[in-house]
């Protein structure tokens, strides 16, 4: 009886004392809601261009995004930028040229020839290949973003955590080798990416507030949307099958209640 006890007592505080998180296990993500989540949800408009802006200007240094075309900037469901604007928007990047007409790619100086991108072309990536971007980076590879928040658990939460969480100091003891930065949301700690965003890090071009959380909300909606395009149609064919479905049910009772009506 006794025995019997004592292991009992001995397996309760066991249970009841939580797991300390072994070294390297990602954080719980920041508690953080949005407009595009749930069966309604849409995308905040002034937050996917400002999205646009801190990929243009900060993480399309190293990330590449080429599942984007430009065109998609000015559909609806995304940013919304006018027809105009996403042309300019295009015109600006230097996109790798076809053939000329002698059947060459790159000048007498050994240099890649390129055009000024069109609606239809995608996001040009940073690095010529997978060794260059690697070289750049320390050894790591910087992922293509055009997935990146489908691709990981809870995806938005942990883009958003990730751009936030290196203002964290390491615990002691954990060593944070030459090239890396701690980052507790990342597995292992260690990442390869230096620190992207700060407070007044991009501008926008409308004046909004561009704290760091603001940037990295910018980006978050941004990367969902690139994850999603077609998010918000989704969304709506879902609401109007909802309705139609309830006006049906009605129906279909108003119809018993006919069919039945002599029979009670
Ligand atoms: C100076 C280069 C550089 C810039 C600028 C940069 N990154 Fe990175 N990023 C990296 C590298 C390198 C990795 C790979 C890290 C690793 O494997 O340790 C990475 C990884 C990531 C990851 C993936 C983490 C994972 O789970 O695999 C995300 C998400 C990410 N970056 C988002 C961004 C965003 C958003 C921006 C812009 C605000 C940005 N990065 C800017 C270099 C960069």
């Amino acid at each position: 009886m006794r025995f019997a006890l004592s292991l009992g007592l001995v397996f309760g505080l066991a249970l009841s004392v939580p797991a300390a998180a072994a070294t390297g296990d990602q954080a719980p993500f920041k508690d953080m809601h949005w407009s595009f989540e749930g069966p309604f949800g849409t995308f905040n408009r002034a937050d996917l261009q400002h999205g646009f802006q801190v990929y243009k200007e900060v993480c399309s240094a190293c990330h590449s995004l080429n599942r984007v075309a430009f065109h998609t900037l000015s559909e609806t469901g995304g940013p919304s930028f006018s027809a105009a604007q996403m042309k300019a928007i295009a015109a600006g990047y230097k996109i790798a040229a076809e053939p000329n007409d002698k059947g060459e790619t790159v000048d007498d100086k050994g240099n890649a020839l390129t055009r000024p991108g069109a609606p239809a072309d995608y996001f040009p990536p940073p690095f010529a290949n997978e060794q260059a971007a690697r070289t750049v980076n320390g050894g790591a590879l910087p992922p293509d973003l055009s997935l990146i928040e489908k691709a990981r658990a809870d995806g938005a939460r942990y883009v958003y955590s990730l751009m936030l969480g290196f203002a964290q100091k390491p615990p002691a003891g954990f060593k944070v080798p030459d090239g890396k930065y701690y980052n507790p949301y990342f597995i292992g700690w260690n990442i390869a990416m230096p620190p992207p965003l700060s407070d007044g890090q991009v501008t926008f071009v409308d004046g909004a507030p561009n704290k760091l959380a603001d940037e990295a909300n910018a980006i978050v909606t941004f990367l969902a949307w690139t994850s999603e395009p077609h998010l918000e149609e989704r969304h709506h064919i879902g609401v109007g099958v909802m309705i139609f479905l309830i006006v049906l049910s009605g129906l279909l009772y108003l119809s018993y209640r006919r069919v039945w009506k002599d029979e009670h």
